[in-house]
């Protein structure tokens, strides 16, 4: 913002400071002047009185020219005692506002590890700072999420892309290749390219929180998400069971509807290799509703658990050839919770599997 120039502060509590101590001074020398006048007495009374005036009295006229210098005097030296004294006093005050302001500067032109650090015994100049170094560590551990994501997003974007090339070179050098399995393979590798694009779509469609907001059921959206998803469960002998109370919120029904059907098909792929169970359950709470899906499987460490929500985050050790997922289905799950102002729970079950909890506002 543009400003027109002024005082600085450091300035402006010099002025009071000295300001304040002339008044202090004044109304000192006021009240040592009302104090003299009242054992010296005045010429025209004396006169009245019939007291000769060469006597030994002093008298008001000669006070007041004795008594102005010295008042004067010492006026002047509590202005300049005031002045320099109150430089010092706001220079010291001030003197953390400086390193805050440097700090702010620093993270302007981009560098965000710097913290100010300001030591002493916890004040207003202190919670500032304090405050201030808690804002920047959240920023900057923002950018480095964002910058990882980017990073990520571009190297799994990059692998179709270059696998399709391979596929490519090797069709146009390879004069007796079968063209049919060519093409199958890069129609695999195109949808799964496709599929990247439109998870990355719906993370940034979910993370602006630009969609409409309507009145939903989400037992009726687990229903139809688990209905979408029967065929899948099927194919890999998994069981659904759904089950719950009417559950009213307010949100998107795509999304919402979208985050049920990434839970039910995690818990469908990433789930025993025979004999699976699913159990989706939607239920009311006082201010809350819930949305939970819960899936046998392998057994699964907290400390895992905890990082699966991470963009690209696959359990490694556990992907199957017929289901390479991209990653991004519970980033998706996250984001769409947030925006609809509600809380992601993942616990890993005691028997294997996993526990997944939605808590939405009711
Ligand atoms: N219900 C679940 N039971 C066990 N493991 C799970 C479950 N849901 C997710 N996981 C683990 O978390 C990882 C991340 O899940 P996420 O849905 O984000 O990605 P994905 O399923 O691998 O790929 P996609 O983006 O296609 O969904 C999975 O690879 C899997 O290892
Ligand atoms: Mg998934």
């Amino acid at each position: 913002m543009d400003r027109a120039p002024g005082l600085s502060v450091r300035l402006k509590l010099t002025l009071s400071y000295a300001g304040f101590l002339m008044l202090a001074g004044v109304l000192l020398l006021a009240a040592v002047w009302v104090f003299l006048l009242r054992y010296v007495p005045d010429r025209a009374l004396l006169i009245r009185s019939g007291t000769p005036l060469n006597g030994v009295f002093p008298i008001r006229s000669s006070l007041l020219r004795v008594f102005a210098p010295r008042a004067a005097a010492v006026l002047a030296f509590l202005l300049l005692f005031g002045l320099v004294g109150g430089w010092i006093l706001a220079g010291r005050m001030l003197a953390p506002l400086t390193r805050i302001a440097d700090a702010t500067r620093m993270a302007t032109n981009g560098s965000l590890s710097h913290r100010i650090r300001l030591p002493g015994r916890k004040d207003e100049f202190r919670e500032l700072a304090d405050a201030f170094d808690t804002m920047l560590a959240r920023l900057e551990a923002h950018v480095a999420e964002q910058q990882r994501f980017a990073a990520n997003a571009s190297h799994e974007l990059r692998t179709p892309l270059a696998v399709s090339k391979a596929l490519l070179d090797v069709a146009r050098t390879d004069p007796n290749l079968d063209t049919g399995e060519v093409i199958d393979r890069l129609h695999a590798v195109n949808t799964r390219a496709i599929d990247l694009t439109e998870a990355l779509l719906l993370l940034s469609r979910a993370d602006q929180r630009s969609f409409t907001r309507e009145h939903v059921d989400l037992s009726l959206i687990a229903e139809e998400a688990t209905e979408a998803l029967l065929p899948l469960a099927e194919k890999r002998g998994v069981t659904i069971e759904t089950c719950g109370d009417i559950t009213p919120t307010i949100g998107s029904h795509a999304l919402l509807l979208q985050l049920t059907v990434n839970l039910v098909q995690n818990a469908i792929v990433h789930n025993l290799p025979e004999q699976g169970a699913v159990r989706v359950n939607t239920s009311v709470r006082p201010k809350t509703v819930v949305l939970t899906v819960e899936n046998t499987g392998e057994k699964l460490t907290p400390q895992l658990v905890s990082t699966l929500t991470e963009p690209f985050q696959r359990g490694t050790a556990r992907i199957r050839t017929d289901h390479a997922g991209v990653g991004l289905g519970l980033a998706i799950v996250k984001t769409i919770t947030h925006a609809h102002d509600g809380t992601l729970t993942l616990a890993p079950r005691s028997a294997g599997g996993i526990r997944i909890t939605v808590e939405l506002p009711g």
